[in-house]
């Protein structure tokens, strides 16, 4: 099914691929996250797709800045890994059900000091200061 979608789609019946990225309309897709932000369970960062991935499936998208925009980011003084991460939550339960929705805000869901250290306490993992915050910063 997959791979008839994307014959399809390299003989040029894609919509116009124009506009901003949308992950609800590439949620039929059920392309697992890891598919673009290929580093997102084994390394400190998830990254984000080169265009040479888009241009699987849109041969003929035009050059675009990825991202356009960021959204999740703590401040310099947080230490954060996606890799620490992966084995103890989903990704929806930091970024939502991202695959509802045509653009990401942080507002569904926020990666506060108080979210992190209230997970972190049902979990009995650390919430000691400098677990999350490098010493002489
Ligand atoms: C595995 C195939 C696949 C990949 C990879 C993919 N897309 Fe898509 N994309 C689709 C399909 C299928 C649609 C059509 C969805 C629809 O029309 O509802 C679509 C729709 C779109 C649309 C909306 C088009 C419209 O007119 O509504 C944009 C914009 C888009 N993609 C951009 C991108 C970008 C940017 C990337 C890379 C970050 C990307 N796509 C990666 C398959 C893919
Ligand atoms: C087809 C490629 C593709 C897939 C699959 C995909 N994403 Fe994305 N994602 C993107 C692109 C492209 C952006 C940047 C959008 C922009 O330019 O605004 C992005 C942005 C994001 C962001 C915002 C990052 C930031 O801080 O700026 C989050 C969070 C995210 N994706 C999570 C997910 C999750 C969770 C999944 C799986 C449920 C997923 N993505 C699946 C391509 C993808
Ligand atoms: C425990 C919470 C948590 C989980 C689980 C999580 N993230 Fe994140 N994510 C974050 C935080 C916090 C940031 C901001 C990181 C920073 O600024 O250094 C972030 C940033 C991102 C970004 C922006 C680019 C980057 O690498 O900083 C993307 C894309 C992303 N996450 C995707 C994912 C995907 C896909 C998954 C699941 C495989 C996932 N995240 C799981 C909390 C989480
Ligand atoms: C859904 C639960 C959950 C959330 C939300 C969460 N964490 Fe964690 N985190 C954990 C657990 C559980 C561990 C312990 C993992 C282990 O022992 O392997 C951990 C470990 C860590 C570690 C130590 C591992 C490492 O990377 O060296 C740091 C640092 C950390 N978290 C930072 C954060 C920050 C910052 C946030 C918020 C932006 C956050 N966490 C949000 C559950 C969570
Ligand atoms: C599990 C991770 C975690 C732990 C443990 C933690 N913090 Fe934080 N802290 C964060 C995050 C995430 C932020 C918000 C960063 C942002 O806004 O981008 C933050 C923000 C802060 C700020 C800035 C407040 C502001 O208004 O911007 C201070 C000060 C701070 N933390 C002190 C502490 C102290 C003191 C402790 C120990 C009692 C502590 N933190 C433990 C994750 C953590």
């Amino acid at each position: 099914m997959r791979l008839l979608l994307i014959l399809l789609l390299s003989f040029g019946i894609a919509p116009a691929q124009d506009g901003p990225f949308s992950h609800k309309k590439h949620a039929p897709l059920k392309l697992a996250c890891t598919y673009c932000h290929t580093t997102a369970e084994k390394e400190d960062r998830a990254g984000f797709p080169a265009l040479a991935t888009c241009r699987t499936c849109h041969p003929a998208i035009a050059d675009r800045k990825i991202p356009a925009q960021r959204v999740y980011r703590v401040k310099d003084f947080v230490v954060f890994r996606h890799a620490a991460h992966s084995a103890q939550a989903a990704c929806a339960t930091c970024h939502g059900e991202v695959y509802t929705l045509d653009t990401i805000s942080r507002a569904v869901r926020p990666t506060t000091m108080i979210e992190c250290v209230d997970c972190h306490k049902s979990k009995q993992a650390s919430v000691q200061c400098n677990l999350c915050h490098e010493l002489g910063q």
